[in-house]
């Protein structure tokens, strides 16, 4: 009876049967993959979200399907705090990067058509993408000298290839899209005739040190969508924006935005208060990211200490962006039982195979969000699984 966009959903994974049943058994579990800011101490308050939400203006519904112009405006105010310029009638708004991805798959793909993904890659563009009627072909990236950089060998034309998506930063690697793939991409998009999607929620987030390339909505040749969204950016998931800037030639910004238009008259799935919101929202966001940039920094700090005192022969990987950790497992240590062990010891964490890692040099992937204590914890629960195994 129901449509096989839904397969993913029939297939369970002995880890997480593990991890429902020491809940359902009421035993605590440290979640060190959880990357919710809320959950890890960075929300804004009720009393600083409540008069911004309830401002004159949040009784009517203005129904532009690229979203109201003072909201647009605060994301062009983004960009230009960024060194670009971004004419209001290139932003589409959405209710979240989930939903931009989405449309983007709805704008170039009829079902069946495929796009071209990063691996490792976040896993939920696996599950968007069934259910858009997509395919996914991945291209790898590799280490090389310590920095994630295109397998370009891999980087390869199906027959009905339309886009190609990048994470600038990634998520879980950390690691922007430099000069080198850029021209990568650029090159193979232009060969090919196809689009790039750009997804930049981590943007704001460079470890310390480390010089970003920066934003990628400048682009003025290949077709562009480049996505981004509050709940990374303002650190506000509950409140649901987001948003798609179209870049490229006239031509293709022009028929790609009137395109686009369409799909999101269809939903217009944007509430009007948190519109009204954007621009404080926006332009107050900093401390917060600050917080959470020097959260993260300790964690990681915390994590490589761990490894020199006690996951002896475990590895961090480098981290030159975003929120999470990847921890190299000593070499034939299998990432599940590892991680069975770790449940039953109290930790909860993801496994890099989650993230299509490769499982010849097993990992696991860590939220450097987690409140410091907690992250202790679950490093000595991890401690104790990695003795057992
Ligand atoms: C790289 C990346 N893009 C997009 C999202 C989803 O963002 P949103 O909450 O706006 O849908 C996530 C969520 O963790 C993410 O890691």
């Amino acid at each position: 009876m129901f449509s096989s966009r839904l397969s993913f959903a029939d297939t369970t994974n002995a880890l997480s049967k593990a991890k429902e049943k020491r809940l359902a058994d009421g035993l605590p579990l440290v979640d060190l993959a959880d990357s919710n800011p809320a959950n890890a101490g960075f929300a804004w308050s009720a009393a600083e979200l409540g008069p911004l939400l309830r401002r004159d203006g949040i009784q009517r519904q203005d129904p532009d399907p690229r979203g109201l112009p003072a909201a647009r405006t605060a994301i062009a105010d983004y960009y230009l705090a960024r060194g670009q310029r971004v004419p209001l009638d290139r932003i589409f708004l959405s209710s979240s990067t989930s939903e931009a991805y989405a449309w983007v798959f709805k704008l170039l793909c009829n079902p069946g058509d495929e796009l071209l993904v990063p691996e490792p890659a976040y896993p939920l563009l696996e599950v968007i993408a069934a259910l858009e009627g997509v395919t996914l072909r991945p291209y790898r990236l590799a280490q090389l000298a310590g920095e994630w950089v295109i397998d370009t060998a891999t980087l390869t034309m199906g027959r009905q290839t339309r886009g190609i998506l990048c994470i600038n930063p990634s998520n879980p690697t950390g690691a922007f899209v430099g000069r080198r793939d850029r021209d990568v991409l650029r090159g193979f998009a232009l060969k090919h005739g196809l689009a790039l999607i750009c997804d930049e929620v981590f943007l704001d987030y460079p470890a310390e040190g480390v010089a970003s390339p920066g934003t990628w909505v400048g682009e003025t040749q290949v077709p562009m969508f480049v996505l981004s969204g509050l709940s990374k950016v303002a650190l506000t998931p509950q409140l649901k924006l987001a948003w798609v800037v179209v870049a490229g030639a006239p031509e293709f910004v022009r028929e790609a935005g009137r395109r686009l238009e369409h799909i999101a008259d269809a939903f217009l799935s944007v509430n009007t208060p948190v519109q009204l919101a954007a621009s404080d929202l926006l332009r107050r966001a900093e401390p917060l990211r600050a917080a959470v940039r020097a959260r993260v920094a300790q964690n990681e700090a915390a994590l490589r200490t761990w490894v020199t005192v006690a996951g002896q022969r475990c590895t961090v990987y480098p981290r030159p962006a975003g929120w999470t950790a990847i921890l190299g497992l000593p070499p034939g240590v299998a990432e599940e039982r590892f991680l069975l062990r770790g449940v039953e010891e109290g930790v909860w964490a993801h496994p890099g195979y989650f993230y299509g890692l490769p499982e010849s040099t097993p990992s696991v992937v860590l939220s450097l969000l987690t409140n410091p204590d907690a992250f202790s914890q679950g490093l000595a629960a991890l401690d104790k699984a990695l003795r057992r195994s």
